[in-house]
């Protein structure tokens, strides 16, 4: 057992009935309140993606919360960081792909040429919940031909089946 994670995991703060009743809400900014903390779980991610991905040259990041760690490690790894935005917000050509959430759909998109054809990445989030969002980030991530090393997340919701919605594997490092 990781010392690092068994931080994370004291910090990540549950709140009953948020945002809605009977959702259970795991805040995981507690851990960036705490620099060593924070040190600790962008450690253990890095050190997770040179053991388990190797030849990485793209770190995707999910809109919003996968871009609070996603920079800290492309930049340690002194690779790139490509983000994957909700539709409406990036600049110039894009890929496009819908998603379902708990009521309804969104978008998201990708920019054209971020990532290279053939390029290796790894996608990064901070939660799989229903595993829609990263769905959508696999699909977006094939459009640009990229070659997906595996998915990563922090934090792990196992009773709905996110994981089941893609084909690559996937590392959560805090499971509920
Ligand atoms: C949350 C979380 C994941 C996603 C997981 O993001 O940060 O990205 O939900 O849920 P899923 O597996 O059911 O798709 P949210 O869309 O709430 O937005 P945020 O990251 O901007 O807070
Ligand atoms: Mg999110």
């Amino acid at each position: 057992e990781d010392r690092r994670i068994a931080r994370v995991k004291e910090l990540i703060k549950d709140y009953p009935d948020f945002p809605k009743p009977g959702i259970l809400f795991r805040d995981i900014f507690p851990v960036l309140q705490d620099a060593k903390a924070l040190r600790g779980l962008v450690d253990a991610i890095i050190d997770f993606i040179k053991a388990k991905c190797d030849g990485v040259e793209v770190i995707i990041g999910l809109d919003s919360r996968g871009f609070l760690f996603g920079p800290m490690i492309s930049e340690a790894l002194g690779i790139s960081f490509v983000p994957i935005r909700k539709a409406g917000k990036l600049p110039g050509e894009t890929y496009k792909v819908e998603y379902t959430l708990e009521y309804g759909t969104d978008k998201c998109e990708m920019q054209k040429e971020s990532v290279k054809p053939g390029q290796k990445v790894v996608i990064l989030d901070d939660l799989l919940a229903t595993g829609g969002t990263m769905k959508a980030a696999c699909e977006l991530a094939e459009v640009a031909q990229a070659h997906v090393l595996c998915c990563v997340v922090v934090i792990e919701l196992t009773d709905l089946q996110g994981r089941k919605r893609f084909k690559y594997p996937c590392h959560a490092f805090v499971q509920y």
